[in-house]
C-alpha cells in the first residue's frame, strides 16, 4: 500500500462512508481463541504477557491472521497505566485484576519519573507490530479514561457499581480531582508515544462511564477525557480518536462536542435511532451485544442486520458494544465477519 493512501478504518473514523464497513472486535485477542491461551500459558502471568514484546505481537496479530480484521489493537491492557506509576498490579484467574487500594494522602506522593521507561516494553510493540501488520490494517493504540482507571486504583479490584471510587470522589474531592488530573496528563503522553511509535487511532475506553450522576459525569468522565483529548491532538491533530463512554445512554448526546472525540464507541443498549443521531455528525463505532454473538443463529443475524440496515450506509466501524467473551464460538465470529462483508447486498 502506499504509504500516503490513508488506512480503511482512518478514512471512515475521519467521516467517509463508502462500501463495506470495516470490522475489528474489542477484545479480539483473548481467551476465546486457543492460539492465544498456549501464548499466554507459554509467558506465565498475564502482565508478563503484556510487557513482553514477543508475545504481545504475537498475540495481537493472531486474529488478524485468523480473520483479516481491518484493525488491530495494541494488546495491553489499560492499568499498566497505574503499574507504571508504581501502583501494584496482578491478575488472578477468575478474579480480574487486583491492586492495593490507594489512599487520599498518597496521591500526592505518585512517583512519575519511570513512567516511560517501565512503558517501553509497550512503545516497542508498537513499533514491531506496525512493522510486522498487513500495510492495510489499522493500528490502535489505546488507553483507559481516567475516570474508569481510577475506579480500580481507588477499590483495588473490579466492581458492579464503582461504589468505592463513587463515594472516594465526594469526601475526597481535591484528591481526586489530583489524581484524574495526574492520569489524564500521564495518559496523554503514553498515547502520543504509542502515536510515535506507529499507532494510527486512539481509542479511550471509559468502561465505567455509566455510574455516576450528572454533575459527577461531567466532572469525572467528561472533563478529564477532553484533557486528554486536547493534549494528543496538540501533537497529532490528523490521528482520530475514538471515545468509548461505555454506558453513557442520554448523555452520548453531547459527549463527542464535549470532548473534542472524532469517533463515539456505542455500547449495545444504545438505541439504533439514537446512533443514527450521532452518526449525522460523525462516525460511530459498534454496537453488537457480545452474548448476540455467544448465541449465534438468528440472534446474531437480525442483531447485524439492524445495524447494517441503520448505520451502513454512514461512517460506521462494525464493532461490537463490549468485549468478546471467552466463551463465543469462533463459528459465530466468522459468521459475523461474513455477514458485514456482504454488505450492502
Ligand atoms: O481488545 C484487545 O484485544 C486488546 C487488549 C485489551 C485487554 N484489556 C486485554 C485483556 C484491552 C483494550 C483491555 C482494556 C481493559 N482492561 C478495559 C477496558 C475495556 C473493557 O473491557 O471494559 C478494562 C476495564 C480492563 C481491566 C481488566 N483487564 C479487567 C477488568 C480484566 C478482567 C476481566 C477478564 O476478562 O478477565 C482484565 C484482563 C484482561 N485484559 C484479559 C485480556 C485479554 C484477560 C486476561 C487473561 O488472559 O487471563
Amino acid at each position: 500500500m502506499n504509504p500516503s493512501v490513508e488506512r480503511r478504518v482512518v478514512q471512515v473514523l475521519k467521516g467517509k462512508a463508502e462500501g463495506t464497513p470495516p470490522i475489528w472486535m474489542m477484545r479480539q485477542a483473548g481467551r476465546y481463541l486457543p492460539e492465544y491461551r498456549a501464548t499466554r500459558t507459554k509467558a506465565g502471568s498475564f502482565l508478563d504477557l503484556c510487557y513482553n514484546p514477543d508475545f504481545a505481537v504475537e498475540v495481537t496479530l493472531q486474529p488478524i491472521r485468523r480473520f483479516g480484521f481491518d484493525a488491530s489493537i495494541l494488546f495491553s491492557d489499560i492499568l499498566v497505566v497505574p503499574h507504571a506509576l508504581g501502583r501494584d498490579l496482578r491478575f488472578e484467574e477468575g478474579r480480574g485484576p487486583l491492586m492495593t487500594p490507594i489512599q487520599a494522602a498518597e496521591i500526592a506522593t505518585i512517583e512519575t519519573d519511570k513512567f516511560h521507561v517501565n512503558l517501553s516494553p509497550v512503545y516497542e510493540t508498537v513499533r514491531r507490530l506496525r512493522k510486522e501488520l498487513p500495510a492495510e490494517t489499522t493500528l490502535i493504540g489505546f488507553c483507559g479514561a481516567p475516570w474508569t482507571v481510577a475506579t480500580y486504583m481507588i477499590a483495588g479490584h473490579g466492581t458492579s457499581d464503582q461504589a468505592p471510587a463513587r463515594k472516594f470522589a465526594y469526601s475526597h474531592p481535591k484528591e481526586m480531582k489530583a489524581l484524574l488530573d495526574l492520569l489524564a496528563k500521564k495518559s496523554a503522553e503514553y498515547l502520543i508515544r504509542q502515536i510515535e511509535a506507529g499507532a494510527d487511532v486512539i481509542q479511550i475506553f471509559d468502561s465505567w462511564a455509566g455510574v455516576l450522576d450528572q454533575e459527577s459525569f461531567e466532572q469525572l468522565c467528561v472533563q478529564p477525557v477532553a484533557e486528554i483529548v486536547r493534549r494528543v491532538a496538540e501533537v497529532y491533530p490528523e490521528v482520530p480518536i475514538i471515545a468509548f463512554p461505555r454506558g453513557a445512554g442520554s448523555r452520548y448526546s453531547n459527549y463527542r462536542e464535549a470532548t473534542g472525540a472524532t469517533a463515539l464507541g456505542l455500547d449495545w443498549t444504545v438505541p439504533l435511532s439514537q446512533a443514527r443521531e450521532l452518526q449525522k455528525i460523525g462516525a460511530v463505532q459498534g454496537n453488537l451485544d457480545p452474548m448476540r454473538l455467544v448465541a449465534g443463529g438468528e440472534a446474531l443475524e437480525k442483531g447485524v442486520d439492524a445495524i447494517l440496515q441503520n448505520l451502513g450506509s454512514g461512517p460506521l466501524v462494525f464493532n461490537l458494544g463490549h468485549g468478546i467473551t471467552p466463551e463465543t464460538p469462533i463459528s459465530h465470529v466468522e459468521a459475523m465477519l461474513k455477514q458485514v462483508r456482504s454488505w450492502p447486498r
